[in-house]
């Protein structure tokens, strides 16, 4: 790893467990680019609900998938992705907790994530890159510089993405964003192709009670003490 000119960190774990504030944190602090693999399973997913696809039917999904252009721009300090849908930034679209559920069905399909692994890998090609998703330290990035998993309480996590929809104006009760919450993790975990789960070699850490500023470091300082990149 030392005097590598480019490195690769996997930052995997359930949904809200706190991955992609650290992986953009960490981001700006090594100086390198954020990559959200979740954004693109999202835009599938809308594509499929915007033209009114039958994502029960595999065959169905994977004969759009040609139709289905999707790009990431980094913007700023490279830490902020702008999702960008066959020309169209759908960034803010992705988000909505009916495509949250999406996403995660069409994330069972080979064909979807052999598109979706293929543009990751192509996007972190010869770049310093923090990704997190479900199967980056297992499938896209075996052989990662650093592998991260991060976890909460299923409590936690629905408490967080529930004030997250809370501040965009989306109430909905805290029990609702539990059950679609634990669902997901289900879908995730028990999905035959790149399931959600501990790659062997990462470093599991639970963020329940931690801050947020506590969770960067254990990242970065992790990642500093073993390279030359700082
Ligand atoms: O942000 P959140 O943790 O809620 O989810 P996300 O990272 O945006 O991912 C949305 C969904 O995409 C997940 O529930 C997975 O089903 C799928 N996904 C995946 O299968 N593999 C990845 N590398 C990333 C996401």
């Amino acid at each position: 790893m030392k005097n590598k000119k480019h490195f690769v960190v996997a930052i995997d774990g359930p949904a809200s467990s706190g991955k992609s504030t650290i992986a953009k944190n960490a981001a700006k602090l090594l100086n390198c680019i954020y990559i959200d693999s979740g954004a693109m399973y999202r835009a599938v997913g809308l594509y499929v609900h915007q033209n009114e696809i039958d994502i029960q039917n595999e065959e169905q999904v994977k004969k759009s998938l040609p139709e289905i252009s999707i790009k990431i721009q980094n913007q700023g300090d490279g830490t902020d992705n702008k999702i960008i849908l066959n020309s169209k930034d759908v960034s803010k679209a992705i988000r909505q907790p009916k495509i949250s559920q999406n996403a995660s069905i069409v994330a069972k399909y080979g064909a979807v994530r052999q598109k979706l692994v293929q543009l990751q890998r192509k996007i972190a090609n010869n770049k310093s890159v923090i990704m997190d998703g479900r199967d980056i330290g297992t499938v896209v990035f075996p052989h990662a510089d650093f592998k991260f998993f991060i976890i909460a309480s299923a409590q936690e996590r629905a408490k967080r993405r529930w004030k997250e929809l809370r501040e965009k104006g989306e109430e909905k009760p805290l029990q609702e964003v539990l059950d679609e919450l634990k669902w997901r993790d289900k879908t995730d975990s028990s999905r035959k192709i790149a399931p959600l789960k501990r790659p062997k070699d990462a470093i599991e850490i639970d963020t329940t009670a931690l801050s947020i500023e506590e969770q960067t470091n254990l990242v970065c300082n992790y990642i500093t003490k073993k390279t030359a990149v700082h």
